[in-house]
């Protein structure tokens, strides 16, 4: 058979840059019900670098041979994970997120994954590249109380430095989405240079 699977590239995300994560938004979290936001599971947590959605389950070994190309040409580089956000404003938040800041390595990555994909007859991205760290979804429709709720939350909380993340390989995950949140499965690890 050759089910559609969905797929996506990312980097995996230390568990002490997780546990960082998780205590500096610990107060924002309690203070909104996860009938309003859908956090992340910590196990879930990770720096996507390209969706590539459903494709045939038999193209999946093309793109993992592909990943493993690309990685190979690609020096390890160290991230910084520092500053909360939200997509698309912060007066209506759809997705809260932890920033990255991209070195040219990442961008480099990311655009080398992106052209490698392409060659391979895989639709390219339109959106420009924004690395983050999805850590919740706001849940729609959201009532006007609920929208101030989410500001003020989000306004009160202060994220600095949480750490470096040191990138030495990247991931292709297959996703099945699920009422009680995507799961995700490692299919194939690419280690870089
Ligand atoms: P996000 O953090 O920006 O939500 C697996 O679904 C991963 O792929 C998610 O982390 C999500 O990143 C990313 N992704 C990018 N575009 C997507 C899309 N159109 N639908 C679902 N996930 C997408």
């Amino acid at each position: 058979m050759n089910a559609p699977t969905r797929v996506f590239i990312a980097i995996d995300i230390p568990q002490p840059i997780r546990d960082a994560i998780l205590a500096n938004t610990e107060t924002m979290r309690a203070a909104l019900p996860d009938s309003l936001v859908r956090w992340t599971a910590d196990d879930n947590l990770h720096l996507t670098l390209k969706f590539l959605g459903d494709i045939p389950l038999n193209r999946v070994d093309s793109v993992a041979k592909s990943l493993m190309r690309t990685a190979a040409q690609t020096t390890r580089f160290a991230l910084h994970a520092k500053g909360l956000g939200s997509y698309p404003t912060s007066k209506r938040p759809r997705t809260i997120w932890i920033g990255v800041q991209p070195p040219a390595d990442l961008v480099d990555l990311q655009e080398g994954l992106e052209s490698a994909l392409m060659k391979l007859g895989l639709e390219g991205e339109e959106r420009p590249f924004t690395p983050h760290l999805t850590i919740g979804r706001v849940k729609q429709p959201v009532s006007p109380a609920d929208q101030k709720a989410l500001s003020a939350a989000l306004e009160a909380t202060q994220v600095g430095e949480l750490g470096i993340i040191e990138v030495d390989s990247v991931h292709l995950y297959k996703s099945d989405l699920r009422a009680g949140g995507s799961i995700y499965t490692k299919l194939a690890s690419a280690p870089l240079k």
